[in-house]
């Protein structure tokens, strides 16, 4: 549905005159098609793609898999975040190149496909889930898929969610494995080292129907913050020693047997490279990183590569940009900002994206967002027709990864594959 913005329609043209004389001319940026995308959309062509569509480049992914598995230090293992890469056939690729039986799962629905379709993966949720959504879990279950539940960790924030689950695995009669999110600085709840703790290691101990499974404790938070007056370090130092005392907590509780057991989970895309022994983690998950989403342009990912676009067809190519009701304005708003003097209009839109090819493409904000045919404007070198696609990146894969249908694997030129994606549910 087009919003058209009527206020910045009135305050786009009102401000037109006064912003050129506040603010230095913008420089041109369009400028010749990448060649990349470029063979990205002769591939969509031949494919008979004509819809806005969720590519995935699997050579780039590959390349990303093998550099992020090339990290990890000895004995470090890799769990994969089913969330953020959220297609069967997508987790199924990279458990094979990866070699990893570990999943991070991040909602019902989600556990049970996985358990069904993966049911030798071992999963751990990566949020506590309502003991009601755990319940609904083991209904959900066949008898088929039953065995799967053996191999899921439930997370737990507090004691009262560890009752819940005491209770639950009661019912059951079965042992449910508890896993215990740690509280290591960014303050979205979980454990910290102390009383509470205590109580529900203890109460773990104790409890037939129960076992501990480990710790997860993750720090997204500290690549965000700055490295002036060593913040940074000091939050990555503080991190890992609220684990080690969690570890020595505990230590105190379990015998060496269950210690030697535990995973150990740590980290996210933003922050796995910090991690070059096993001392305090034993395994990292991450997944954004495997198709980096804009999000995920940081100083660390350097090595990886953007692989997951969305290509869409334009619908119209016009050689001028018309705003409704301010035709007035048009001529000065060009000779102001040169980026602003050609318009397309793609084939949906409003996604959380950025426009990455043709180069120079941006949006109107006085012609406001559409997810019908949305507004593109770029410069005087914009050279792209009707039926011919444009490429955005996302900003971040979990939501927008769901949007499009099957992705499209590109590889050697080719879409080579259709990859299903989950159903949005949270
Ligand atoms: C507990 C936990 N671990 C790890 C991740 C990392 O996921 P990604 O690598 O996709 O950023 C997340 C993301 O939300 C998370 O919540």
């Amino acid at each position: 549905m087009l919003e058209l913005n009527r206020r910045n329609l009135f305050l786009g043209g009102a401000a037109i005159v006064g912003v050129s004389t506040l603010m230095s001319k913008p420089g041109d940026r369009s400028g010749p098609r990448d060649s990349y995308f470029l063979d990205v959309q002769t591939a969509l062509t031949d494919a008979n793609i004509a819809t806005p569509t969720l590519v995935i480049d699997r050579a780039r992914l590959n390349a990303n898999i093998d550099i992020l598995v090339g990290h990890l230090p000895d004995g470090m293992g890799y769990r994969i975040v089913a969330k953020s890469l959220p297609s069967l056939a997508l987790i199924d690729h990279i458990r094979r190149r990866a070699g990893t039986d570990r999943l991070m799962t991040f909602n019902q629905p989600m556990l049970t496909s996985l358990s069904q379709a993966m049911p030798d993966a071992n999963q751990l949720l990566g949020k506590p889930l309502p003991v009601q959504a755990a319940r609904n879990y083991f209904e959900s279950l066949g008898e088929v898929d039953a065995p799967a539940a053996e191999n899921v960790q439930w997370l737990i924030d507090s004691n009262d969610r560890l009752a819940q689950y005491a209770e639950l695995a009661r019912a059951l009669d079965r042992t449910l494995r508890m896993n215990i999110e740690l509280d290591v600085g960014l303050h979205r709840g979980g454990f910290e080292p102390g009383a509470d703790l205590q109580a529900a290691l203890e109460a773990i101990r104790a409890d037939a129907n129960l076992e501990f499974a480990g710790f997860m404790g993750y720090e997204p938070h500290i690549p965000a913050l700055p490295t002036t007056l060593g913040w940074r370090d000091k939050a990555l130092k503080g991190a890992w020693k609220t684990y080690r005392d969690a570890l020595d907590q505990a230590a105190s509780v379990f015998d060496e047997n269950t210690m030697r057991g535990l995973t150990r989970n740590a980290a996210g895309s933003p922050t796995y490279r910090y991690y070059e022994d096993t001392e305090v983690a034993n395994e990292i998950s991450a997944g954004s990183c495997l198709v980096k989403p804009t999000h995920f342009d940081s100083d660390l990912l350097e090595p990886h590569l953007p692989a997951s676009f969305i290509a869409t067809p334009v619908i119209k190519s016009l050689p001028t940009t018309r705003m409704p009701g301010l035709e007035f304005a048009d001529g000065a708003k060009r000779a102001w900002d040169p980026n602003y003097s050609k318009t397309v209009f793609i084939y949906g839109g409003h996604w959380l994206a950025d426009p990455v090819d043709p180069p120079g493409l941006s949006y109107n904000p006085t012609f406001g967002r559409s997810s019908n045919q949305e507004m593109l404007n770029g410069g005087p070198d914009l050279d792209i027709k009707a039926d011919e696609f444009v490429f955005l990146r996302p900003h971040q894969s979990e939501a927008v990864f769901l949007q499009f249908g099957d992705i499209a694997v590109y590889e050697g030129g080719q879409i080579v594959d259709r990859w299903p994606v989950f159903e949005a549910s949270a």
